[in-house]
């Protein structure tokens, strides 16, 4: 990392400790993946896509294909949040065109997990890869870690899948207990995971919330704030200073409190979420473009980034979607949407 002078300081990590900068720095959730030629080439060399998370060489090409394309200011670890429950035992296997698939907990009467440091063992490769990543890119350039949110993380190894999470949430009521446990198991072995990738080299890290939404006060505050701020508490134990980005998708109304009692350094906000909703004006704040402007182009995604600037022109700001790139975006409407934060 460059020295503590101001000006050399990574535009990210001047927003993310406080600062405004214009234009703000962009990065885009899902960067690497399947709107790139370039990855979906990368990733027929691999068997499957955890066979690819594990291999620091493709992971590492994978996450350099979107800088070597725009001037984004950050890149992000190609993993997945999936990866957590595969390395504690459970199987995860990806069907294609459909998603992620594990052998589901909801059905079994005990449930049984590894323990994090063996988990730990086994996502070995990964912080390979960071550290491999963190090796080829310019000093200037941050990057960023990442973990999935307990929740979300639970959700899909209750269900077995993504989809309506009514499973997942029904479980949480009926067996409040076991769900309770397999949080803990999460934000443990979720500590060691961002704190071992922060020790590999990552600048910033950030917890993937996806599914915080559709959930009742109480049980947002039990499934989603109490882990989330248990979560940062032990990695900061573990001795971490890299900022954290807290990306409650979904999270309505509970976000203001998500950010106050989470003590997130920064907060993602989905594309629902207008910039005043209750967080503090210092509270540096990530998002929220619409990611369909990217399939789009045109006036469209102008206006579109238009909006988003003028919304957050006063805050400490990253630009970003409101939610991952998907594979029907363009790269050229990509290149135009940096284009437009970085010269307007
Ligand atoms: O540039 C990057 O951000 C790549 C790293 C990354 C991936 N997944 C790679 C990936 C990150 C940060 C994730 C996070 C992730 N994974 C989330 C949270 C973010 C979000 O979008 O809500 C979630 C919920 C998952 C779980 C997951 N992994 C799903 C639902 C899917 C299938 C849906 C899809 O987009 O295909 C995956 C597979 C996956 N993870 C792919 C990539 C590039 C596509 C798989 C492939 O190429 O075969």
């Amino acid at each position: 990392m460059p020295g503590s002078d101001r000006s050399e300081r990574p535009a990210l990590i001047r927003v993310l400790q406080g600062e405004r900068v214009d234009p703000p720095p962009i990065w885009i959730m899902r960067q690497a993946g399947r709107y790139l030629p370039e990855y979906r080439e990368l990733r027929s060399r691999a068997k499957s896509f955890l066979d690819f998370c594990y291999s620091p060489a493709l992971a590492t090409e994978a996450a350099l294909q979107p800088l070597r394309r725009f001037p984004l200011d950050a890149a992000i670890l190609f993993s997945d949040i999936l990866v957590v429950p595969d390395a504690l035992g459970q199987k995860v296997w990806f069907v294609e065109g459909e998603g992620p698939r594990l052998d589901p907990l909801i059905g079994q009467d005990q449930w049984r997990l590894g323990a994090p440091e063996k988990a730990l063992q086994r996502l070995a490769p990964v912080y390979e890869a960071v550290e491999r990543i963190r090796a080829a890119l310019p000093a200037e350039t941050p990057l960023i870690g990442f973990c999935g949110g307990p929740w979300t993380v639970a959700t899909y190894m209750l269900q077995g899948r993504g989809g309506d999470k009514d499973e997942a949430r029904r479980t949480a009521y009926q067996r409040p207990e076991d769900v309770d446990r397999l949080l803990d198991v999460l934000v443990e072995t979720s500590a060691q995971h961002l704190a071992a990738q922060a020790k590999a080299g990552a600048d910033c890290l950030q917890i993937f919330e996806s599914w915080a939404e559709g959930l009742p006060a109480h049980l947002f505050a039990r499934v989603i704030i109490r882990p989330t701020a248990a979560l940062i508490k032990r990695v900061r134990q573990l001795g971490v200073t890299a900022p954290i980005i807290g990306f409650p998708r979904g999270a309505g109304l509970m976000i203001a409190e998500y950010a106050k009692l989470t003590e997130v350094n920064a907060i993602g906000l989905d594309t629902s979420v207008p910039s005043y909703s209750g967080l503090s004006s210092g509270l540096p704040k990530q998002g929220n473009l619409d990611p369909q402007l990217l399939v789009l182009g045109g006036d469209a995604l102008a206006q579109g980034v238009r909006a988003v600037l003028s919304q957050f022109r006063r805050d400490p700001h990253i630009f970003n979607l409101g939610h991952g790139v998907t594979p029907d975006a363009t790269p050229e409407n990509v290149a135009r949407l940096v284009e437009l934060v970085k010269c307007g």
